[in-house]
């Protein structure tokens, strides 16, 4: 069955980028012009998905108006004949249908996910995490999973192989290798200690998952930091049916993460033509090189 349904959970309070976030979603922080989310939505509608359903909280109402129409702005552009703007702007509000849903209390991302089960139905779906923006233009991140899918016909996880130190803010899985990229999971836990990993291999912010997750979430008990964890019920899916990994090819940055987000911003503006020589100079400048 085709992929054509994606949960993007945007209900986290953002503490790790406060106090830019204590009233605006840490979604909606921009790299150069555009926010985080609007890469990650891209990238979904680049692989196919064409409804994507957004579990929200409180302070998230930035987020739809972003994906919203804006007649005021449209005209405004149109007055000013600002077309190539203004189309810009339309292309936002018609690149994908949107759908909400509130996530109450923020009991964890696996209870994030079970909030949009209604919307999903009996279908696979994509999940997207947007702390995780992953330059792939040629084959973005999410279409490499679903290729995994469409050939094993089961859940997927994306995977990275970070440092050991840093294994602890992940999710971290245990494989048997099918092909370089591909790899059936055999355990899976979240954010064990660096002596406790049973690899060095973790979950980064895309999946491709079957609705058989759903009863497991339903009866998942809170596990690591009290929150109902997807990885847990994921885990206990793999018992049930085979759950793959991907590595995926890319450039992951943790945008979370305050550094990330930097190191993220540095990388797309030396990408970007209209200012990368004048960029790369200035960087070269400010470090004497
Ligand atoms: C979540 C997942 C974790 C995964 C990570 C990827 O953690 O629980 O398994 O490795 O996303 O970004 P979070 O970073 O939301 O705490």
């Amino acid at each position: 069955m085709k992929v054509r349904k994606a949960i993007f959970p945007v209900a986290g309070l953002g503490t790790r980028f406060l106090p830019a976030t204590k009233s605006s979603p840490k979604e909606m922080l921009p790299l150069i012009d555009k926010p985080l989310v609007q890469y990650v939505v891209e990238e979904a509608v680049a692989a196919g998905i064409d409804q994507i359903i957004f579990v929200t909280g409180r302070t998230k109402r930035a987020i739809e108006d972003h994906f919203d129409s804006s007649p005021e702005l449209e005209n405004h552009l149109e007055e000013k004949g600002k077309e190539e703007t203004l189309q810009a702007m339309r292309e936002i509000s018609d690149l994908v249908d949107i759908y909400y849903v509130r996530q109450k209390k923020a009991l964890g991302l696996g209870h994030a996910i079970l909030c949009a089960r209604d919307f999903i139905g009996n279908e696979p779906f994509a999940v997207l995490l947007g702390d995780d923006i992953i330059d792939a233009p040629a084959n973005p991140c999410l279409k490499q999973l679903l290729g995994v899918y469409e050939h094993y016909k089961g859940s997927v996880l994306a995977l990275e192989q970070v440092p050991l130190k840093q294994i602890s803010s992940y999710g971290c899985v245990a494989v048997n290798r099918i092909t370089d990229r591909v790899m059936e999971v055999t355990d899976m836990v979240e954010k064990p200690k660096q002596s406790e990993a049973p690899s060095d291999l973790a979950i980064i912010g895309r999946y491709v998952l079957t609705p058989a997750i759903f009863p497991i979430l339903e009866q998942q008990q809170p596990g690591r930091g009290g929150e109902i964890q997807l990885t847990d019920a994921i885990k206990r899916l793999s018992q049930d049916e085979a759950v793959y990994g991907c590595l995926f090819e890319g450039l992951r940055h943790d945008c979370g993460d305050k550094l990330g987000f930097l190191k993220a911003t540095v990388d797309l503006a030396l990408k970007r033509d209209e200012f990368k020589d004048e960029f790369t100079a200035y960087l070269k400048g400010r470090l004497g090189c």
